[in-house]
């Protein structure tokens, strides 16, 4: 039988292939690192020696950082945007690179990082998918170890396909996510909803760490 998960994972990412979104994105960053953003609070949390950022796209968010990491690995299910963020990074030797599967984090070692962000990209994926992404956080992150993750808290459409839903917000629901990363392992340090125009509560973010024991 086919894996219908995985074929709507695929379809999600051909979306992500054409290089207009990754020119137009880099001139909407505010949201995220403006003073006023709310995700920064959040990001100041992180510890920035060994992090990962999860669906990197061609990278406008790592180079906001790249002078407070110790070292960085990109991770991403296009190859296209690997190689985009390869040459957009090519001089600095504490970048590093991963295509993965598309729910994986291959070639990272258990345990071996501080924290790990995922922003503008969770919101679209496949709730396995970011389950399993949970998964595979918790077990990469060291003891202490932080995740910030952007989510679609859309619990309109279950069953349907984003393209159907308010800002290609795929079905997810942050009480869902969060009850997730309490079952997984995770203490939970923070949460919020965030609001769009005419969509109040459409996203959520998390701040999640890996328990010591
Ligand atoms: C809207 S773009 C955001 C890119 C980047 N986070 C940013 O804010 O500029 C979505 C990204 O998710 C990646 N992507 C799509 N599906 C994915 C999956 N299942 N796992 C990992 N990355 C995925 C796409 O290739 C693309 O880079």
């Amino acid at each position: 039988m086919a894996d219908r998960n995985a074929e709507i994972r695929n379809a999600i990412a051909m979306d992500w292939v054409e290089a207009r979104y990754y020119s137009d994105a880099e001139g909407w960053l505010g949201t995220f690192w403006a003073p006023n953003s709310k995700f920064l609070p959040f990001f100041r949390e992180l510890d920035l020696t060994r992090v990962i950022e999860l669906a990197c796209g061609h990278g406008r968010h790592a180079e906001q950082i790249l002078d407070q990491v110790g070292e960085i690995t990109l991770v991403d299910f296009e190859p296209r945007n690997i190689a985009a963020c390869r040459e957009r990074f090519a001089s600095q030797d504490k970048v590093k690179y991963i295509v993965n599967a598309g729910n994986d984090l291959p070639g990272c070692e258990d345990g071996g990082y501080s924290a790990l962000f995922c922003y503008d990209a969770m919101v679209h994926f496949e709730l396995l998918d970011v389950i399993e992404y949970l998964r595979q956080t918790h077990r990469v992150l060291r003891p202490g170890g932080r995740a910030l993750l952007h989510v679609s808290n859309n619990r309109q459409n279950p069953g349907g396909f984003y393209h159907q839903n308010t800002h290609w917000r795929n079905f997810g629901s942050l009480d869902v996510f969060l009850h997730v990363a309490d079952r997984l392992g995770f203490g939970i340090l923070g949460s919020r909803t965030l609001d769009w125009p005419q969509a109040p509560e459409l996203d959520g973010l998390l701040l999640l760490e890996r328990k010591l024991s």
